[in-house]
């Protein structure tokens, strides 16, 4: 079964660059910027990668990505989670990225952009992995803080292909951002927004029925709701599910607690993705593995995930069947 999912090509919907910064590069960027860590090395900082919840890991995440300052280190950041890319076989990636929480550092949209996208590009070249880049509010803060950061992206328009909506997701509604995601559709990017991942199912509806999004990340609050679930696969909404996150942020408090088998059996189109590999312990063959093991998925189950990725993801059709 590890050879069946690493050699699978894969899709990843879900994962944030800042998420795939690892303890090694959290150091040398740090020596390269001349900043000091509160960590003596790089294992007393992997040892800290120990969450109760979502703010927990959020609070060290945010501390992680301070040593992000120039174009060179988004780029650097972004070409090391491409070549695992390349390594585990995922073909096409579309990724987050946080702008406010390095605008905070005076850290210009520009180079963010600038440094992210050449490492994309390189990697099309390189090795034919394709992407789109999400950009991402963060939802502890404000709507006009968001309508701001909407602002500031506009010169950059053409590097983005949607707008997402992450952090902390409790008393955090969909429904604050409904005319910021209003305004980004107007603009023309896609939409998608984390939910259900802490909060309740009630915000996956909000995100479907008021900021219009087309696909839920997380969304695995949904399986308490009838209708949502219905709902989810009469119209084919997809959810971008991140099993080892789940398992670190105690979402679930085991990885067969993941409704994964009844997802499939529901007809929701449920894809697999890593989140924040470098904080929760694995990239996508590791993901795959863990909920393999867990619920003793089938080939058969395993490759509809794989595929279920290809039918969410943002090519067009023709792009689509070179993956398949
Ligand atoms: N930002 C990075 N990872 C996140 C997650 N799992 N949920 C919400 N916001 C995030
Ligand atoms: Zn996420």
């Amino acid at each position: 079964m590890p050879d069946f999912i690493a050699d699978l090509p894969k899709v990843e919907l879900h994962l944030h660059i800042e998420g795939t910064l690892e303890p090694e590069l959290v150091f040398s960027l740090a020596k390269r910027n001349g900043i000091t860590l509160n960590y003596l090395d790089e294992s007393a900082l992997r040892a800290a990668y120990e969450f109760d919840d979502l703010q927990s890991f959020l609070n060290i995440y945010y501390l992680g990505m301070q040593v992000l300052l120039t174009e060179q280190d988004f780029y650097d950041l972004t070409w090391s989670y491409l070549s695992r890319c390349h390594a585990e076989n995922v073909r096409h990636v579309e990724i987050f990225f946080d702008p406010q929480a390095h605008l905070e550092r005076k850290v210009a949209m520009k180079c963010m952009v600038l440094g992210i996208h050449r490492a994309l590009e390189q990697a099309q070249k390189q090795w034919g992995i394709s992407s789109c880049l999400i950009l991402s509010f963060l939802r502890h803060l404000s709507e006009a803080s968001a309508f701001d950061t909407l602002r500031l992206a506009e010169p950059f328009r053409h590097y983005f292909s949607g707008v997402g909506l992450d952090s902390a997701e409790k008393d955090n509604p969909p429904s604050k951002f409904s005319r910021v995601f209003k305004a980004a559709k107007e603009q023309g990017y896609r939409l998608v927004a984390h939910a259900g991942e802490e909060g309740p199912a009630e915000y996956i509806w909000q995100a479907l029925d008021v900021l219009n999004v087309e696909r839920i990340d997380h969304g695995v609050a949904a399986i308490n709701d009838a209708p949502l679930m219905a709902r989810l696969a009469k119209e084919r909404i997809p959810l971008t599910v991140c099993p080892l996150s789940n398992l670190k942020l105690k979402v679930i408090q085991q990885m067969s607690e993941l409704p994964i088998a009844q997802f499939l059996d529901a007809g929701v189109c449920v894809t697999i993705n890593s989140d924040d590999p470098a904080y929760f312990g694995g990239y996508m063959n590791a993901n795959y593995q863990a909920l393999q093991e867990a619920i003793n998925l089938s080939k058969a189950d395993i490759l509809r995930l794989a595929l279920n990725g290809v039918e969410a993801c943002w090519l067009d059709e023709a792009e689509k069947m070179v993956l398949t």
